[in-house]
C-alpha cells in the first residue's frame, strides 16, 4: 500500500498535464464556438473530463505532499489554487447544462477565470518542483556559485587513526550541515536568506543577520533554531525533514561554543572522544582472511559429510570451511589426515571430545589457513604444540579440560597471529604451574572458559 501511495504521488507531475490540456482545448473551442455547430455540448463533454482528471490530479498531488515530506507552507497555495481550478471547471460544466442558478453569471467569467487559475496553479506547482527561481535560474546559470551547488554532499572520512589531524569544520560540521541543512540553504534555494554550503556563507548569515554569535555563542540563531522544540514553526530542520541526531546537535553546539573555527583540527581543539566517537568510521576487523580460494569440490564435501563429520561454509560466498567431529568420539589423527584434501579451505576445526592425541599437532600444522582450533576434552598434553606456530592465521586455540602440560604454553610466544588461548582445567590451576611472560598471560584464559566459548561461537559464525 505504501508503495502504491508513493507511486501515485510521484505520478502527480505527469497527471496534472491532462486537465491542463483539456482545459486549454475547451477554452480554444469556447473562444471560437461560433465556428462549430454543437460547440456547447463538446465543451461540456471536455469539461467533464477536466473534472475527472482534475480530481485525480488533486488526489495524487495531496499524496505527493504527504509521501515526499514537502512543507505545507510550500504546497499550500498551489493546493488551494488546484481546488479553485477544479471548482471553476465544475461551475462551468454545470453552467453549460443550463437553467441553474449559475446561469446568472456572465458566461465569459468561466473561461477567463479558468485561464487565470491554471496559469497561477501551474506556476506555483513549477516553483515546488523546480525551486522558486525556476524561471529566472537560467539567467544565473553562468555564475560560479550556481555550479558549486552541484558538488556532492560532503562525506565523513574520520577514523580512529586520522581524526586528530582533521579540521573540525570540514571533517565533521560541514558534512552534517551538508546532509541536513544545505538542501534548503544553498545558492539556488536560499531559504530565510541563509546559505550554508560554505564556511563563508554561514558567517554571512541570513535575512535576519548573523546566525553565529561570537560574543554569546549560545544565543547563535543557528543553535537556537536547532534547539527549538520540533513542533515550533521555526525549528530547523523543518519538521517534515530528516532531523539532526543527538550526536550531531552536540557536535554543532561544540563547534559554535569554541568559536566556530574553520581550520582548527580536532587534535588542536582537544575534543573529547565521546563527542567525536559517533562519527568515526569503524574499521572492520575480519576474523577469517580473504584468501580468494576456488569453490571446493562438492563431491569431496559430500564424501566428508558422509563420514559423519559436520562440514559447512563459515559464511556465504567465502569458500572457507569449518568442520566439527562432534558426532564422532572415535575420530583420530589418521582420519584427520584424510581431510588434507581440503587443506586450504579449512579455516576452523572443532576436534573436541574426539580421540586425538599429541600427534594431532603435526597434522594440524599442515592446514595452512586455520584460524580457529578446538581441542577441548581431548588427550593432548601440548607436546608438539610448537608446530602450530607455522599457522600464520591462527587466532584462537581451545584446550579446555585436557591433559595439558603448562610448560608447553611458552611455545605460544612464536605464534604470529594468536589472540586467545583457552586452557581452563577444572581440577587444577595451570597458572600456578608455569611462569609466562605478561604478553602471554594477557592472551591466555586460565579461568572458566565456558562464557568466552559461547560468545566466540557467535563471532566466528
Ligand atoms: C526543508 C528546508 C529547510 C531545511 C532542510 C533547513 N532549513 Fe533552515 N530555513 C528554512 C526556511 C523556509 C527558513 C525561513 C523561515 C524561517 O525563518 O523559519 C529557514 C531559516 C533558517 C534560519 C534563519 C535565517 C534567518 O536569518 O532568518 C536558520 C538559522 C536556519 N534556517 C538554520 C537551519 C539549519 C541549521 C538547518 C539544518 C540543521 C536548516 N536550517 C535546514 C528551510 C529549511
Amino acid at each position: 500500500m505504501q508503495y502504491f501511495l508513493d507511486f501515485m504521488g510521484r505520478l502527480h507531475p505527469l497527471i496534472v498535464h491532462l486537465p491542463i490540456g483539456f482545459i486549454l482545448l475547451a477554452l480554444l473551442l469556447e473562444f471560437s464556438k461560433n465556428k462549430f455547430k454543437e460547440a456547447d455540448k463538446v465543451v461540456r463533454f471536455i469539461m467533464l473530463w477536466v473534472i475527472l482528471s482534475g480530481s485525480f490530479s488533486l488526489l495524487s498531488g495531496y499524496l505527493q505532499y504527504t509521501q515526499e515530506g514537502y512543507l505545507w507552507k510550500t504546497v499550500e497555495r498551489h493546493f488551494y489554487l488546484g481546488i479553485i481550478t477544479l471548482l471553476l471547471s465544475l461551475g462551468f460544466f454545470i453552467f453549460l447544462r443550463n437553467r441553474t442558478f449559475l446561469n446568472r453569471i456572465p458566461r465569459i467569467f468561466f473561461p477567463i477565470s479558468l485561464l487565470v487559475s491554471i496559469i497561477i496553479t501551474g506556476h506555483l506547482g513549477g516553483n515546488i518542483t523546480h525551486g522558486e527561481d525556476h524561471l529566472t535560474a537560467p539567467l544565473k546559470a553562468f555564475s560560479s556559485d550556481f555550479l558549486e551547488d552541484k558538488s556532492k554532499a560532503k562525506e565523513f572520512s574520520l577514523n580512529e587513526r586520522n581524526f586528530k589531524e582533521q579540521p573540525l569544520y570540514s571533517a565533521v560540521v560541514a558534512p552534517i550541515l551538508s546532509k541536513k541543512c544545505v538542501s534548503c540553504h544553498n545558492t539556488k534555494r536560499t531559504k530565510g536568506g541563509l546559505q550554508m554550503h560554505s564556511f563563508e556563507a554561514i558567517l554571512k548569515g541570513g535575512k535576519n543577520g548573523a546566525v553565529v554569535n561570537f560574543d554569546n555563542p549560545e544565543l547563535s540563531e543557528l543553535l537556537v533554531r536547532i534547539h527549538l522544540p520540533e513542533t515550533e514553526k521555526k525549528h530547523m530542520p523543518p519538521k517534515s525533514k530528516k532531523q539532526l541526531t543527538k550526536a550531531e546537535i552536540r557536535l554543532i553546539n561544540y563547534w559554535i561554543e569554541v568559536g566556530a573555527p574553520e581550520k582548527q583540527t580536532l587534535g588542536q581543539l582537544g575534543i573529547k572522544r565521546e563527542l567525536i566517537a559517533p562519527f568515526l568510521k569503524k574499521e572492520e576487523v575480519k576474523f577469517y582472511p580473504d584468501l580468494g580460494l576456488d569453490t571446493p569440490d562438492p563431491e569431496i564435501i559430500q564424501s566428508i559429510a558422509s563420514k559423519g563429520l559436520i562440514i559447512s561454509p563459515v559464511k556465504r560466498g567465502a569458500n572457507l570451511l569449518t568442520i566439527s567431529t562432534l558426532n564422532l568420539p572415535e575420530f583420530n589423527t589418521t582420519q584427520l589426515e584424510e581431510l588434507l584434501v581440503i587443506q586450504k579451505h579449512l579455516v576452523s576445526i572443532d576436534l573436541s571430545y574426539s580421540a586425538v592425541d599429541d600427534s594431532v599437532f603435526e597434522v594440524l600444522s599442515q592446514f595452512p589457513n586455520l584460524v580457529q582450533i578446538k581441542l577441548n576434552q581431548t588427550q593432548i598434553t601440548g607436546k608438539d604444540l610448537h608446530l602450530l606456530s607455522r599457522l600464520v592465521y591462527l587466532k584462537k586455540l581451545y584446550m579446555v579440560e585436557t591433559a595439558l602440560n603448562g610448560e608447553t604454553l611458552s611455545a605460544l610466544q612464536e605464534f604470529p597471529s594468536i589472540e586467545q588461548v583457552f586452557v581452563f582445567q577444572p581440577d587444577r590451576n595451570i597458572i600456578e604451574e608455569v611462569e609466562l611472560s605478561p604478553d602471554l598471560q594477557a592472551i591466555i584464559e586460565f579461568g572458566d572458559a565456558l562464557l568466552p566459548l559461547l560468545t566466540n561461537e557467535k563471532e566466528s559464525d
